[in-house]
């Protein structure tokens, strides 16, 4: 296309957004450039590419990309999330102060507590749900309150134009993990808050072949220091990583619907099985965040929990699977299931798990978008091997004849 796409639908700019036709051939694809250097015209005189831990096209096609979808001023890719994350924390020196939602995804509890701790970060691990509790665990040194919603595996929604308030009147930058849902539902910045981050691994590049990450943001003070920090401490996504980002997020729009629409299907199957104890899904009309959820975003995502009552019986599920893949990570376009409390959040202390509800019968799905029929079919027989709950055995026994 010609022109600037940045006022055009989100499908349009997650096709063409930082990737103009190649002005050398044409080409429609953004070409990798998998070149370490770049060769100067002359002494002080270069194309604005001097060396690629510092400039690489295929690299920066990416970052305007994400940026447009998110409505940044702009963005930077890394390695992994972790290494987004792990850049982002530079923002925080050492004596100040993180909120930080109580359930985030494991390696970034890891991280906070077993690496940042050693260098002066303090933090305050909070459920974000209440504002009065963010409020409470602000000090004057607070710098960052960082948000994940919906938390991993246990759904719960943060208010974020609201959580944006508190942290703004506190001096403080309001950082959301968008990972779970993407800009196609939910665009943090527009709600007020700073940095937005990925881990790309997921639904943006969503083919389960790519390991990356991406910080955006709304104010030229973070974008400055977050491409400072990128060129001096090197953790950048590589160009055939970019590029396969970059491919991902073309369906981006197409596959986050069926990806939804299919996870909606689920959630029916496991809301109506006896063998399911509960089902946490923002979807849910009596899900304790809908209403937050339907306000701040256009859809509900397809990550979705539920309890089986013990360890043996999410295992008996876990092993009747024959399409869903057991395995970690999320937003592929293969349902991905996982058991939280030893595969996702195995860091995270028992005592913390059992405490926030990551239950030994928890496991959690991230639904995708092969045949709904063969996903329903493969749930209903994974499930009928544990056909009764034993809790609902107990009262059924319990109740009067
Ligand atoms: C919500 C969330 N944020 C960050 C990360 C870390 O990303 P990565 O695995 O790409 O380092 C993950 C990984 O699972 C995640 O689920």
């Amino acid at each position: 296309m010609k022109g600037d796409p940045r006022d055009l639908g989100f499908a349009t700019r997650a096709i063409h957004a930082g990737q103009p036709p190649d002005p050398r051939t044409g080409a429609v694809a953004v070409p990798i450039y998998q070149t370490s250097t770049y060769v100067h015209d002359e002494l002080g005189v270069h194309k604005g590419y001097e060396y690629a831990r510092v400039q690489n096209p295929t690299r920066r096609a990416l970052e305007e990309n994400v940026a447009a979808l998110e409505g940044g001023l702009d963005a930077h890719a890394f390695a992994s999330g972790m290494a987004a994350i792990q850049t982002l924390m530079t923002l925080v020196e050492t004596g100040q102060h993180v909120v930080v939602s109580r359930n985030v995804y494991g390696g970034t509890y890891r991280f906070f507590t077993q690496v940042l701790s050693r260098y002066g970060l303090r933090f305050s691990w909070v459920d974000t749900r209440d504002l009065d509790a963010i409020r409470k665990a602000i000090t004057p040194e607070t710098r960052m309150v960082f948000v994940e919603t919906p938390t991993n595996p246990l759904m719960e929604i943060t208010d974020l134009a609201a959580a944006a308030d508190v942290a703004h009147e506190a001096g403080a930058v309001l950082v959301v993990d968008n990972t779970f849902l993407t800009p196609y539902l939910q665009r943090p910045l527009a709600l007020g808050a700073d940095v937005v981050v990925h881990s790309t691994t997921k639904f943006l590049n969503g083919h389960s072949d790519s390991i990356g990450g991406v910080l955006v943001s709304s104010r030229p003070e973070h974008a400055e220091w977050f491409a400072f920090v990128s060129k001096s401490a090197g953790g950048v996504l590589s160009p055939f990583d970019s590029f396969l980002v970059m491919r991902g997020i073309k369906t981006l729009a197409v596959r986050m619907e069926r990806h939804e629409a299919n996870a909606r299907a689920l959630v029916e199957v496991l809301t109506g099985h006896p063998a399911v104890d509960s089902v946490l899904y923002p979807g849910l009309p009596d899900h304790p965040g809908h209403e937050v959820q339907v306000r701040q975003a256009s859809g509900f995502g397809a990550v979705v929990s539920f309890d089986v009552g013990s360890y043996e019986r999410a295992k008996t599920v876990l092993d009747r699977l024959r399409v869903m893949s057991l395995a970690e990570s999320l937003g592929g376009v293969e349902s991905l299931i996982s058991h939280p409390a030893s595969m996702t959040h195995a860091s995270v202390p028992e005592d913390r798990r059992l405490a926030l509800g990551i239950t030994p019968g928890m496991i959690r799905v991230s639904v995708g978008i092969e045949d709904l029929d063969d996903l329903r079919a493969d749930l209903e027989q994974a499930l009928d091997g544990v056909k009764r709950h034993p809790v609902r055995e107990e009262a059924a026994t319990a109740a009067p004849a």
